[in-house]
């Protein structure tokens, strides 16, 4: 039983939209991951004065926590997600447990039978009004095939976080065939257009259209919009604000046959995609029928989640350059998308991601810039991410975008690439500094590709989102291990030194020549002979960090699970001795392969050299499978019995599994971004990256170095690549892992150490 079955209700006039506020949110994230303990705390909603800001609707949230005469824990906030960051404090620095992604909740790990008492009140209040998380694209590397399971636990990891901003997608697609069925297209037509459940983002941005290896299905399109129904309700039941679609002006090619005066231009090509797959036909805005399309748009959606938000996302040029470089017509094109928002909702802001300024300096000069945002007249009825602030901040050199509001975001990593990786001086420092120098810096987020490993990156840019001065990243990551394995002095020393070797080396990477994101690992990549030790920047395959010293740190996590065996018990022991065993071999693969490419290119290089050389490699790789293979976030299975428990068709689930199958290999119908999305999973290595090296080590060892026939070698990489994303009744395993086994987990590992220390 519950005490306060209700909040009392009250309305916040933030950023125009009213909204209900109640405390049910955080009481029913405290039923769905403590239970027992929901009546020990009492939640109340109140104005805490500090959180205006000047001159703006807009506040920061405020907290405090403390002890009821009876023992309670009480919290007071500003908003619900005030109360959920308060609860979240406590959770943390109090009972010293956090919820995960990935491991999952861990609030109940330390078996507690009563709530300590504060004899001091804990207090906090955010720097920023607005916590943002998501980039379009996270929605398909990381969201694709997410049940209603996942994104629960997703949303309350969200609420805990003090995230009030979240990006929602998912079911965009029934509203905009809806949009379209209204003008009388064929669902022909309009299925035709839209691309498969893996590469939906793209298609949203008018980088592709249609679908390789199949038609999207309307039960997709159907039961995505159902899952959409229930996140935007809990979003908002715990206090968030959902930023969704609007109506962007890509349209089916077709339009013209019921619209034969639409105003319709061709959008450029991308990433080498054939024609048909891209140059996605653009309604221009100058064109009436653009805001009658988007007043249809917004009319739905709002008949369909309610009138829960007056923020949209909308991107018109993402990798996708303007029909026109004038001046004039920029400025067109931004006042009358700014337009037709507005006369589908008087309230709206225009929310828009920044990547372009950088993606395509080139195009996007500053002046082009400046007339782009300057057709939308009202700055706050823009806001923009600046996408990529720790690597290629946009907002000094747009003079903060020209005075828009905007967010300072932290990307992290491409496509779900999994390589340990952070720059942690940056996300402390950088937005602290960029506050006290932009008037118009209102929010803090995350826009990574895809939500991988590396999570305490993400928290630290969230809690700094609370701390007007730089974090302590040495206490940080000290409290950290603590909540992450769960339970005051009961952690073994090791964790804390390892995890704070990790802080100073693959946690602190400053040097962008090097790597701006998460590294990839070159097992992932087509074998090649050059070119795969030494990339930068994008996708760097360069350590940014001494690789002995993270074999120190996996070293002493190992010793630690000696000092207490129960550690493999431990969800998130197996999960991070996976991830950096993963790592440590993945760097040791780089030497074997330079052994390899040296054994070839020496003179009279033999037959059985290379071959001894390459067995090596596949001996690594399959290890690796095997280590991977014992925890769920590692495997391959998982995210293929996902893309196939969303049909019961025989037909469907072979076209869902091409598609989770093609994203992270080829990525296109014939490997147009070939690996982009690649991914460490048991399974994938043993199925796909062995096999495709064996290719290349026989090729080696029949080819002298002289034939050496790159497009030979690629066609046959090719041809397995195209045959292993139809094989879709392959014997992979095909459901995925229910837990991880820990027991063959350690015994790898042990048999590691045996090598390695
Ligand atoms: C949504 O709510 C706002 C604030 O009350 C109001 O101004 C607006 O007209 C509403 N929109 C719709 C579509 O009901
Ligand atoms: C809370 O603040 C709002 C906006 O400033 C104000 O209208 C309202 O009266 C305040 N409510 C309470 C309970 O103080
Ligand atoms: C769609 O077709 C119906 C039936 O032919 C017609 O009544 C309606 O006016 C058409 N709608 C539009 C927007 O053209
Ligand atoms: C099954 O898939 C094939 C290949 O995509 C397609 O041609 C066929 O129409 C589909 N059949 C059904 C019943 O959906
Ligand atoms: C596609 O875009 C490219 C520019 O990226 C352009 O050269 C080409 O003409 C376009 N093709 C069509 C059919 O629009
Ligand atoms: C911009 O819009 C104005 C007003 O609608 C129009 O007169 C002008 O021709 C447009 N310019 C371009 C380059 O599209
Ligand atoms: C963060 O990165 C930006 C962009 O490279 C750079 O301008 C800034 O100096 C960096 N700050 C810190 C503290 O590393
Ligand atoms: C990170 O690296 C920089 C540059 O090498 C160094 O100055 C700084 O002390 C390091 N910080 C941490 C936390 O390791
Ligand atoms: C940064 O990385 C680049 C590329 O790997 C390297 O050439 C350069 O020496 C590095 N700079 C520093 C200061 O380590
Ligand atoms: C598939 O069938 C099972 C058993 O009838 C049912 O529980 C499940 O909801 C179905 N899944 C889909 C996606 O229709
Ligand atoms: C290797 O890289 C080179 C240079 O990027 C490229 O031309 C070649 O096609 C690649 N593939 C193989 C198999 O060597
Ligand atoms: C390399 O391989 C391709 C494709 O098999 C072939 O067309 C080409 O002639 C080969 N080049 C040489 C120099 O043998």
């Amino acid at each position: 039983m519950r005490l306060l079955g209700f909040g009392f209700l009250w309305f916040s006039a933030l950023v125009g939209c009213v909204l209900a506020q109640s405390i049910d949110g955080v009481i029913g994230l405290l039923q769905r991951r403590l239970p027992d303990h929901v009546d020990a705390f009492t939640f109340r909603l109140s104005n805490l004065t500090s959180g205006a800001i000047a001159n703006s609707s807009l506040q920061n949230d405020v907290y405090t926590v403390s002890s009821t005469a009876a023992g309670k824990v009480l919290i007071v906030g500003n908003t619900p997600i005030a109360l959920a960051s308060g609860l979240h404090r406590y959770l943390t620095d109090v009972l010293q447990v956090d919820l995960f992604w990935g491991i999952g909740s861990r609030l109940d790990a330390t078996n507690i039978d009563y709530l300590p008492t504060l004899d001091i009140p804990l207090s906090g209040s955010s720097i920023v009004p607005w916590r943002y998380h998501f980039n379009t694209v996270t929605f398909s590397y990381t969201c694709a095939f997410w049940s209603w399971e996942d994104w629960e636990l997703q949303l309350d990891w969200m609420a805990l976080r003090g995230i009030n901003l979240p990006l929602a997608w998912v079911g965009q697609e029934k509203i905009l065939v809806d949009t379209f069925r209204e003008i009388n297209m064929t669902d022909a037509e309009i299925t035709s257009f839209l691309s498969g459940p893996a590469f939906q983002a793209w298609n949203r941005f008018g980088n592709i259209q249609g679908s390789w290896g199949g038609e999207l299905p309307m039960e997709w399109i159907d039961s995505q919009f159902e899952l959409q129904k229930k996140i935007v309700a809990r979003m908002v039941q715990l206090g968030m604000t959902p930023v969704l679609p609007a109506f962007t002006g890509f349209v089916p090619r077709a339009i013209t046959r019921v619209k034969p005066t639409a105003q319709v231009v061709n959008g450029s090509q991308w990433s080498g995609f054939p024609t048909d797959y891209t140059n996605v036909t653009f309604l221009e805005p100058l064109d009436s029928l653009f805001t009658e399309l988007q007043t249809s748009f917004i009319q739905k959606q709002t008949a369909a989640y309610g009138n829960v938000t007056n923020i949209y996302t909308l991107d018109q040029y993402n990798e996708n350059d303007p029909y026109s470089g004038e001046l004039e017509y920029l400025t067109n094109v931004t006042y009358n998308t700014w337009k037709s928002l507005k006369a589908a909702d008087p309230q709206a802001i225009w929310l828009m991601q920044g990547w372009l300024f950088y993606s395509n300096s080139a195009f996007w000069t500053d002046s082009r810039v400046e007339a782009y945002l300057g057709g939308v007249t009202t700055n706050d009825d823009m806001l923009i991410l600046d996408l990529f602030s720790e690597s290629q901040p946009q907002w000094q050199r747009t003079n903060s975008y020209f005075g828009k509001p905007w967010i300072w975001c932290q990307l992290h990593d491409y496509g779900g690439n999994m390589g340990l990786y952070g720059q942690v001086l940056n996300v402390t420092i950088n937005p602290i500094e960029a506050l006290s120098n932009s008037s118009s810096l209102v929010g803090f987020g995350s826009t990574m590709e895809g939500q991988e490993g590396n999570e305490i990156m993400y928290d630290l840019l969230l809690d700094q989102a609370w701390s007007g001065s730089p974090i302590d990243t040495e206490a940080y990551f000290a409290n950290f291990v603590t909540r992450r394995y769960a339970g005051k002095n009961t952690i073994p020393a090791e964790l804390y030194t390892a995890w704070d070797i990790l802080r100073t080396s693959v946690y602190n990477n400053t040097n962008l020549t090097a790597a701006t994101a998460v590294t990839k690992s070159i097992f992932e990549l087509a074998p090649n002979i050059t070119g795969m030790l030494d990339r930068t920047g994008h996708h760097a395959t360069t350590a940014t960090y001494d690789p002995t010293l993270l074999v120190e740190a996996w070293t002493l996590i190992y010793n630690a699970s000696k000092t207490d065996i129960q550690l493999w018990n431990n969800p998130s022991y197996q999960y991070d001795v996976t991830d950096i065993t993963r790592q440590v071999m993945s760097n040791n693969f780089n030497d074997l392969y330079t052994s390899l490419i040296d054994t070839y290119t020496s003179t009279n290089a033999s037959t059985a050299a290379i071959s001894a050389a390459g067995k090596k490699m596949t001996d690594l790789l399959t290890l690796l499978d095997s280590v991977l293979s014992t925890n769920p976030n590692f495997a391959l299975s998982t995210w293929l019995s996902a893309a196939k428990s969303w049909t019961n068709s025989t037909n469907t689930t072979s076209y869902y599994e091409y598609n989770a199958r093609n994203q992270i290999t080829l990525w296109g119908p014939t490997g147009q971004i070939d690996d982009y999305a690649s991914k460490s999973w048991g399974g994938l290595v043993k199925d796909y990256y062995i096999p495709r090296w064996n290719i290349f080590i026989s090729y080696l060892e029949t080819v002298a170095v002289g034939a050496y026939n790159a497009t030979a070698l690629d066609e046959a990489l090719l041809v397995f690549g195209e045959a292993w994303c139809v094989n879709t009744t392959q014997r992979i395993q095909s459901t995925a892992l229910a837990q991880s086994n820990s027991t063959v987990l350690q015994g790898l590992v042990e048999d590691l150490a045996a090598i390695w220390v």
